[in-house]
C-alpha cells in the first residue's frame, strides 16, 4: 500500500475541568487523558491535532481551565499544531455572569488563534486552515450563540455566508473538504444508528414553540447539499462501542468521542435509553486519520493506550462534488 499523503489527529471534548479550583471536578480523567493522548499522538507522526470543540468545561469559570489546557499542552512535549473548534462549553460560563462576548475572546486568546497558521476572519471564532502540502481546507464553525447549543440558532446569518461561500469556493477548487462543527442535530445521523438516542443536547432546527432556527437550517442544508464535506462532530460524549459513529446517506459524517471519558447508551427502566456517565479510566478515544489521494481512513484509536481499535474503521472516498 502507498503511503498516505499525511496523517492528522482528532480528539474531541477535552472537558478540562476545574470546578470550585479543582476540588469538586466532574471530569476527573480529562488531564490524564489528554496528556497520555498528545504523548500518543507526537509518536504516531501526526502533522496536526484537531480539536472537535468542549476544551474546557467551564465549571466554574473558563479562565483557570484555559492555563491548565495550555500547561498541559507544554508539559506533553507536543508542540505541533492544534486546530480548536469553538463548542458550547466554552461559552458556558455566561451563566455565571461573564458576557458572551469575554467567552469568545477567551477561546481566541487561549487557542491562539491569531498566532496561527489560519484564514481568520476579523474577531471571529470560525475560521480556515488550508493545509500546506495538499491545500486541503479544514472549516472550523463555531457554536458562536452561547452554550445551551440545543435551544438556539447556533450560527449567525453573518457565519453561515461566509462558510457557505468557502464551501462553494473550495468545491470549484476540486479541494477535500473537512468541517468541524462541534454539535450534532437531534434524532440524525448521529451514527451508524440514524440517531443518538440518549442524547437530547443535539442542535435543532426550530424552537420549542416551532419557530424555525434559520442557521441551524442553513448548516443542515449545506452539508446535505455537499457530499464533499466530510463533517466532523463531537459533543455527545458518546463511546465508540455504541455506533453512533458514522453518517454516510444524508450527509459524511464521523462523529468524536469524548478524550475526557466516554459515556454509554444504555435502557432505561421505562423502556427508552439513558447514558450511563460512570467514567472508565484509562480510556481517550479519538481517531487518527489518514489522507490518501483517492481516499481518506478513520482509525479509531484509544490514545490512552497508543492502540488502534480494530473494529472502528472507516475509509470515506474521495468525492468531488
Ligand atoms: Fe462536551
Ligand atoms: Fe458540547
Amino acid at each position: 500500500m502507498t503511503a498516505p499523503l499525511y496523517r492528522f489527529a482528532v480528539i474531541s471534548d477535552v472537558h478540562i475541568d476545574l470546578e470550585d479550583g479543582g476540588k469538586k471536578t466532574y471530569f476527573t480523567y480529562a488531564e490524564d487523558n489528554f496528556l497520555h493522548s498528545l504523548k500518543t499522538i507526537n509518536n504516531l507522526g501526526c502533522r496536526f491535532i484537531i480539536s472537535a470543540g468542549d476544551q474546557i468545561t467551564n465549571a466554574s469559570g473558563g479562565t483557570a481551565e484555559w492555563r491548565r489546557y495550555r500547561e498541559l499542552i507544554a508539559q506533553s512535549g507536543y508542540d505541533g499544531l492544534i486546530l480548536e473548534a469553538l463548542g458550547n462549553h466554552e461559552t458556558r460560563c455566561a451563566k455565571y455572569g461573564c458576557t458572551l462576548s469575554h467567552s469568545l475572546g477567551e477561546f481566541l486568546a487561549y487557542a491562539g488563534l491569531e498566532h496561527k497558521p489560519v484564514n481568520l476572519p476579523s474577531g471571529k471564532t470560525y475560521y480556515e486552515y488550508l493545509d500546506p502540502t495538499c491545500g486541503d481546507s479544514f472549516i472550523f464553525m463555531a457554536l458562536e450563540n452561547g452554550a445551551d447549543a440545543n435551544l438556539l440558532d447556533n450560527f449567525s446569518a453573518e457565519q453561515m455566508d461566509w462558510v457557505e461561500r468557502l464551501v462553494e469556493k473550495r468545491t470549484k477548487e476540486s479541494r477535500r473538504i473537512f468541517l468541524i462543527q462541534h454539535a450534532p442535530i437531534y434524532a440524525y445521523g448521529a451514527g451508524d444508528r440514524t440517531d443518538s438516542p440518549a442524547y437530547a443536547g443535539s442542535i435543532r432546527m426550530q424552537d420549542e414553540c416551532g419557530k424555525p432556527f434559520p442557521g441551524n437550517r442553513r448548516f443542515k442544508a449545506l452539508i446535505e447539499s455537499r457530499k464533499n464535506i466530510i463533517w466532523l462532530s463531537g459533543h455527545t460524549h458518546v463511546d465508540f462501542a455504541d455506533n453512533v459513529n458514522f453518517a454516510n446517506e444524508a450527509c459524511r459524517m464521523l462523529h468524536v468521542p469524548a478524550l475526557a471519558g466516554t459515556t454509554r447508551i444504555i435502557a432505561d427502566k421505562s423502556g427508552g435509553f439513558t447514558l450511563d456517565r460512570t467514567f472508565r479510566p484509562h480510556c481517550a478515544q479519538g481517531y487518527h486519520v489518514e489522507v490518501y489521494d483517492d481516499k481518506t481512513i478513520f482509525q479509531g484509536y484509544d490514545f490512552y493506550s497508543g492502540d488502534p481499535i480494530e473494529k472502528i474503521l472507516f475509509t470515506i472516498p474521495r468525492n468531488s462534488t
